[in-house]
């Protein structure tokens, strides 16, 4: 796919590819925006670059100044198939000119059943899948677990050290960092146990020590018989895009399934092209029993799935899974276009080319400067963790400062780590290579300036 193909074929062709800036960030009417949010919205919601937005495509997000800043970001990997996407502008439109709502409980659709369909497809294992809709990744995730507790008749659900899987009380129970996700909320979840992580960066471990040690903790302190699920992500996400050592989640895959415990891959974030794969699950050979996704599913609507075995989804009562809302048709319509894009643009060969510019430059990078301690990263799926460079710890001041730097440059990057210390790069596919160049070359510039 060649740049200007990209550009023009893939989201705003009203809007330039470039960075453009026309003020300092935040212009005037952005900041007027600002302070009109500080005075309106409750102070927990935060955001991330001060800028007004009020358009996106391909590989930029406009602001209300004219700024055009580069998108690494993609809404934190939601708008992967590109924001406002034509395919998906043409089937929204069309659904909400049909009808908005009928609550899929009450009048069923055939949308949804087709999300349901196609998520069962695509979702790895050739065995027998069900799925069933919701709203949020927390959602789907609250759900999984319900339904893992229902087939199993256990209650104890395993999560994992740097896991996060939401902000709902049951899901900050499962999220292992504290600030700014739990601190001063609880009481949390019962029933929530954490298991170390495979960190190969940090720990050293190969994938069977990592696992042999969560499995021996699991066994110590819950035991097999009172374990609902373990819930991981295959590559954790906030936690600092940490990618497992290889056999890790095979290894406990294994385990579960010798031992009556559901496993759940929670791909909220993985899920959906973002690695190079359609399901991260696929680069570790592994097939959950049950797959939860959100995000980059319906390019910017909000829909989240659990799909799985169908002899465990299958395990509610009619009427204990659903909600109002969930599996919405606009939401359903916007998820099977995306799907139509991943399936027929070839957006996943895109992901690892775009994965293999930016970890690239980086590794380039980290050969000359020591506070570069490590890139890692699947597909379009690539974080960069900064290290003091005398003693190799984690550096969250620096990172602090090189995205706010970029930012102000009219790149939008986002942070994440259990020590704050990652930059995560997630820019949507519809990026093209030249625009992908200019905005890593602005993070690269202010971390030499840092
Ligand atoms: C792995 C994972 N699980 C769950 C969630 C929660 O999703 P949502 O914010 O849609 O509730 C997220 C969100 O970042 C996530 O990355």
């Amino acid at each position: 796919m060649t740049t200007s193909t990209l550009a023009t074929a893939v989201g705003g062709p009203a809007l330039p590819q470039e960075r453009r800036l026309v003020t300092s960030i935040p212009g005037p009417r952005s900041q007027a925006l600002l302070a009109r949010k500080a005075d309106a919205v409750a102070a927990g919601v935060g955001h991330t670059a001060p800028i007004s937005a009020v358009a996106a495509g391909g590989g930029v997000v406009v602001d209300a100044d004219g700024n055009s800043l580069i998108d690494l970001g993609s809404g934190i990997a939601v708008t992967t198939v590109g924001n406002a996407h034509p395919k998906v502008v043409e089937a929204v439109q069309a659904q909400v000119a049909a009808f908005t709502h009928t609550c899929f409980m009450v009048s069923p659709y055939e949308s949804y059943v087709a999300v349901a369909e196609a998520l069962n497809r695509l979702i790895p294992g050739d065995h027998a899948k069900k799925s069933a809709l919701f709203n949020s990744g927390a959602e789907a995730v609250e759900n999984a677990v319900k339904i893992a507790r229902k087939h199993t008749g256990r209650q104890a659900v395993v999560a994992f050290d740097h896991g996060y899987h939401g902000r709902t009380n049951l899901t900050m129970a499962l999220t292992a960092k504290s600030m700014p996700y739990k601190s001063g909320f609880g009481p949390f979840a019962p029933e929530v146990y954490r298991a170390p992580l495979s960190y190969p960066y940090r720990d050293g471990l190969s994938g069977a020590e990592a696992a042999k040690r969560a499995i021996s903790q699991i066994e110590k302190q819950i035991g097999a018989d009172n374990l609902a699920a373990v819930i991981i992500e295959p590559i954790q996400g906030e936690g600092g895009f940490i990618v497992p050592a290889d056999g890790f989640l095979p290894a406990i895959v294994d385990w579960c399934r010798s031992n009556g415990v559901v496993f759940i891959a929670d791909e909220v974030q993985t899920g959906f092209g973002r690695t190079g794969a359609m399901f991260a699950s696929e680069h570790f050979g592994i097939v959950p029993d049950l797959i939860t996704t959100a995000k980059g599913i319906a390019a910017g609507l909000p829909l989240a799935a659990v799909t799985g075995r169908a002899e465990i989804m299958d395990a509610s009562h009619a009427g204990g899974l659903g909600g109002t809302y969930g599996g919405n048709p606009i939401a359903c319509a916007a998820a099977l276009a995306a799907i139509d894009v991943f399936e027929n643009d070839d957006l996943i060969s895109r992901a690892r080319e775009i994965g293999d510019l930016i970890k690239g430059r980086f590794t380039e990078l980290q050969a000359g400067d020591a506070r570069i301690g490590d890139v890692r990263g699947l597909g379009a799926m690539i974080a960069v963790e900064f290290v003091n460079a005398e003693t190799g710890e984690p550096d969250a001041a620096l990172t602090a400062a090189v995205a706010k730097a970029a930012i102000a440059q009219g790149v939008i990057v986002l942070t994440c780590g259990t020590y704050g210390n990652v930059i995560r790069f997630l820019p949507p596919l519809s990026i093209d290579d030249a625009l992908l160049a200019e905005g890593l070359g602005v993070v690269a510039d202010a971390l030499a300036a840092a």
